[in-house]
């Protein structure tokens, strides 16, 4: 007879790890099933981490180079050891995926592997990645957490070594002398860091006429105005129609996005990062009645429950931003559905963060969207020029803005370019999650010298009384 568990969760990506660790911790009889041969789905396999790892150890390698000599520091001629920073990159993956697999253990979370089909509602069944015999389940709740995978252009093949997608942009094994990014978007603008930071000149090709859309437009041009100082090059209002594969070399045929003006890029390396897509294959979802949008992602109610009761999905695979901590956030609170509490997930206050360098980090509401919405709002924006901490550490470029309502005052955008944005924001996301106003922000008690003296000022100056600027 097959085993029945209270939850079984499908992939263990940040969405479904995370899901399952709570359920288990519920008292919920829980498996998580997982084909990929490792536990931390995209994220800590291919995406979030090994990236992090490769955006730090470049960055490290950049300062060196630039920033060190100006502190008074001699560096003699500097080299990258490629092969020892990718290996680097990979053992803090293998650290914190062989991490889930003892958080399993210690939650009792039953670690199902190989690839999960629903056969009908309430019932599975697994195959084996080494092609050996199914094996079947049963669970009063499934949640499918399978995640996205890599969009791809219909004229440009990936093979992963020298036409990558992320995945291979993580591995190439020689730095490129010259990198064509098809993509303005987080992949394109944080691997594209990487790679120019390691010594290749790199040209971003974008359809849209600006970069990182659905980003606070301010930020976005300022933010391309940094990336083009350091010698990233933009072509904007671009299309590539198709890529050429030489031995040593390819030749990227663009053209305008409205068509016409045909031009080409040379490049030994081409990314592309146009975005990414609900990943359901193999799921059995059509046979078993699981409705799906017309982008691919699987339809949900408010509980996270799909048309077919005791089906729920998360993650990348259903509505919102594809990001870790959403799914993280999602896994948390259908466990707690299903164990019949009653949690709250604020789509609002969720924080979007780009990597590079500098930083750029956003939460609630854009300029542009309070506008469409015809609420008035307030801003508030400082410096990091004019913050003590940032110059004293040599970072000074960029700035916090932050709009407020302009009758309540409430804090409903926060949006920062500069250093360490990535955990100043944070700060932001509580106000949104609070409905802080930007006078609570700035009544707060900040240390000094800190960079979230920016962000207190910044608050400060929503009413014109920053103190510093
Ligand atoms: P996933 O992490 O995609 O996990 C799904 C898992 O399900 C996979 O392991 C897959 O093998 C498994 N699976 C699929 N189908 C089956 C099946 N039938 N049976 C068994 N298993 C199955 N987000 C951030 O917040 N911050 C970042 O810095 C960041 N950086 C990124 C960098 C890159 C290069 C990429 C590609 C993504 C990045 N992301 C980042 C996005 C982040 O990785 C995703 O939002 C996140 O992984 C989504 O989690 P998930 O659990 O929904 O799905
Ligand atoms: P994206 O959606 O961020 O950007 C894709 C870009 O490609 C957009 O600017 C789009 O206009 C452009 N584009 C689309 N089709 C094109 C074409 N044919 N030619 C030229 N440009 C085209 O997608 P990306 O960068 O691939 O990332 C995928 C997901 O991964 C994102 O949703 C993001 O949330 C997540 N991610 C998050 C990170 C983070 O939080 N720091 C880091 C990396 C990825």
């Amino acid at each position: 007879m097959a085993e029945k568990f209270d939850v079984i969760v499908i992939g263990a990506g940040p969405g479904g790890y995370v899901a399952a660790i709570r359920a288990a911790q519920l008292g919920l009889k829980t498996a998580c099933v997982e084909k990929r041969g490792t536990l931390g789905g995209t994220c800590l396999n291919v995406g979030c981490i090994p990236s992090k790892a490769l955006l730090e150890s470049s960055h490290l390698f950049e300062e060196a180079g630039h920033d060190f000599s100006k502190h008074g520091i001699k560096t003699g001629k500097l080299e990258v050891d490629l092969s020892t920073m990718l290996k680097r990159k990979d053992a803090v993956v293998k650290q914190f995926t062989g991490g889930v697999e003892f958080l399993f253990k210690k939650n009792k979370v039953t670690y199902l592997k190989g690839a999960a089909q629903i056969t009908a509602p309430g019932k599975i069944t697994i195959a084996p990645s080494d092609g050996g015999a199914q094996t079947s389940y049963e669970a009063t709740n499934i949640i499918i957490a399978t995640g996205s995978d890599v969009i791809s252009l219909p004229n440009v093949k990936i093979d992963e070594e020298t036409i990558v997608s992320s995945t291979g942009a993580l591995t190439l094994k020689t730095v490129p002398n010259k990198l064509v990014v098809i993509g303005a978007g987080v992949i394109g603008l944080e691997l594209g860091s990487v790679w120019r930071r390691l010594g290749a000149e790199v040209t971003v090709v974008e359809f849209l006429d600006r970069i990182t859309p659905g980003m606070d437009e301010g930020l976005s041009k300022d933010f391309q105005k940094a990336l083009e100082k350091q010698g990233v090059k933009f072509k904007l209002g671009t299309k590539v129609t198709g890529v050429e594969k030489g031995k040593k070399s390819h030749i990227v045929s663009t053209e305008s996005a409205q068509g016409g003006s045909p031009e080409s890029l040379d490049a030994d390396v081409v990314l592309v990062a146009i975005g990414r897509k609900p990943y359901t294959e193999g799921l059995g979802l059509k046979e078993i009645g699981v409705a799906i949008d017309e982008r691919g992602r699987v339809k949900t109610d408010k509980q996270f429950q799909t048309n077919v009761k005791g089906i729920y999905a998360i993650g990348d695979v259903i509505i919102g931003p594809m990001l870790a901590h959403k799914a993280e956030d999602e896994g948390v609170a259908v466990a707690e559905i299903i164990a019949g509490q009653k949690p709250h997930i604020n789509y609002d206050a969720i924080p979007s963060i780009i990597y590079t360098a500098p930083e750029v980090a956003s939460v609630g509401k854009t300029e542009e969207e309070l506008k469409k919405a015809g609420i008035e709002y307030n801003i508030g924006k400082f410096p990091f020029t004019a913050n003590s901490r940032a110059v004293a550490n040599g970072n000074a470029e960029g700035y916090v803005k932050i709009l407020a309502d302009k009758k309540t005052d409430r804090v409903l955008g926060a949006h920062i370019i500069g250093p360490d944005a990535g955990t100043l924001i944070a700060e932001l996301a509580l106000a949104i999650e609070f409905s802080a106003s930007a006078e609570d922000v700035a009544r707060t008690c900040h240390a000094h010298p800190t960079l979230n003296e920016a962000v207190k000022e910044a608050a400060l100056a929503v009413d014109k009384r920053a103190i510093h600027a």
